[in-house]
């Protein structure tokens, strides 16, 4: 037969835009199967069939075949004995939190950026921002496991790359987290580090209170929660380490903030900056990182800042006075850029 080539231009297109709205479904299906604990289930009784997974969790058994039926379509479940099992390495990328690639708890903030999305339609006319306090609970809490991985990451693949830090660790340093929002990435350092002691701010009180909840049930003792915006910290000559996770490209003044870490800091002490390096040029967020970044982009348009790259801390780190800076890419989506007091 032959081939029309402008058709098939024309349905590539549109393939384009038709798998998207499927990356969408697949998005709340993963949601959906990590809130309601399904993937787990399924990954305790693998072959498990959907009245025997609906039955175990008492759940409606029609809701049960749907979800299990899109988790198929998915890809994140296989067909196996008549029922349902893990497809291969899903029990690590969506249920194991120590996974330095684990990415089931995206999916939460990523649904729960559904009211940022719909406030838009009114504020791209008026221009209108906001900060945290203005968001909802559960997409704070949805940052929080976003935000964790980062730190299971620094634990395990870049610390170790980064001697002077890793030693001050080790050795029971101080540390201050700036922006540490729910504190559950500053329970895995603590875990991690446990010598090291631990001062952690963050500027919107509601995040400080869960912070306080999940500090409190690691059970790792003393560390010490401020409440304040990091442009107004007066910490000098205190810590071994200050470290900044996915939040440094939040700052209202930068400057201000990085110096800030600068005083805070003994001489020799790290500055850690730890984020999702923006791409330097416009081709690269042809990519899964950088689509993923550009939905992030919007809500940190709608806070008044962008994720930036890494050169722009590389610059801010030389202007602030900072030695030996070095950077160290450690995902498509995960930074550091650190230098030396
Ligand atoms: C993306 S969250 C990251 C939280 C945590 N580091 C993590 O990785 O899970 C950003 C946090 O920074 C805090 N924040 C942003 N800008 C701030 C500022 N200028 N002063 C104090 N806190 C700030 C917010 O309240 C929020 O909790």
């Amino acid at each position: 037969m032959a081939t029309n080539p402008q058709m098939e231009e024309v349905q590539a297109a549109a393939g384009k835009v038709l798998a998207s709205y499927a990356g969408y479904i697949n998005t709340w299906s993963i949601e959906l199967g990590l809130r309601l604990g399904l993937f787990e289930a399924i990954r305790d009784t693998p072959g498990i069939s959907v009245a025997d997974l609906a039955k175990v969790l008492d759940y409606d058994p029609l809701y049960t075949k749907v979800w299990c039926n899109a988790g198929y379509a998915g890809g994140f479940l296989e067909r196996s004995d008549g029922g349902f099992a893990l497809a291969p390495h899903m029990d690590k990328v969506l249920l194991d939190p120590e996974f330095p690639m684990a990415a089931g708890g995206t999916a939460f903030v990523m649904t729960a950026l559904r009211d940022p999305m719909v406030s838009l339609r009114e504020r791209f006319g008026t221009g209108e921002r906001i900060w945290w306090d203005k968001t909802s609970l559960e997409f704070r809490e949805a940052v929080g496991m976003t935000g964790f991985p980062f730190y299971v990451r620094l634990v395990k693949l870049a610390f170790p790359k980064m001697a002077g830090v890793q030693a001050a660790l080790e050795a029971g340093g101080s540390v201050l987290e700036m922006a540490c929002g729910t504190c559950r990435g500053l329970t895995r350092l603590a875990e991690a580090y446990p010598e090291a002691r631990f001062t952690a701010v963050d500027g919107d009180e509601e995040t400080l209170e869960m912070a306080r909840a999940n500090v409190a049930k690691a059970g790792i003792g003393d560390v010490r929660l401020v409440h304040s915006p990091l442009e107004d910290l007066e910490f000098e000559d205190e810590f071994d380490i200050v470290l900044i996770n996915i939040s440094l490209h939040e700052a209202r003044d930068m400057k201000r903030v990085v110096e800030n870490a600068h005083r805070a800091l003994k001489p020799g002490g790290w500055f850690v900056i730890s984020d999702m390096p923006f791409p330097e040029r416009l081709e690269d967020l042809r990519t899964v990182p950088g689509q993923l970044m550009c939905g992030i982009q919007y809500f940190e348009a709608l806070i008044d800042d962008q994720l930036l790259p890494v050169s722009h801390y590389v610059k801010e780190l030389k202007e602030a006075g900072f030695e030996d800076i070095e950077t160290l890419d450690v995902t498509p989506i995960h930074a550091i850029v650190y230098g030396r007091k």
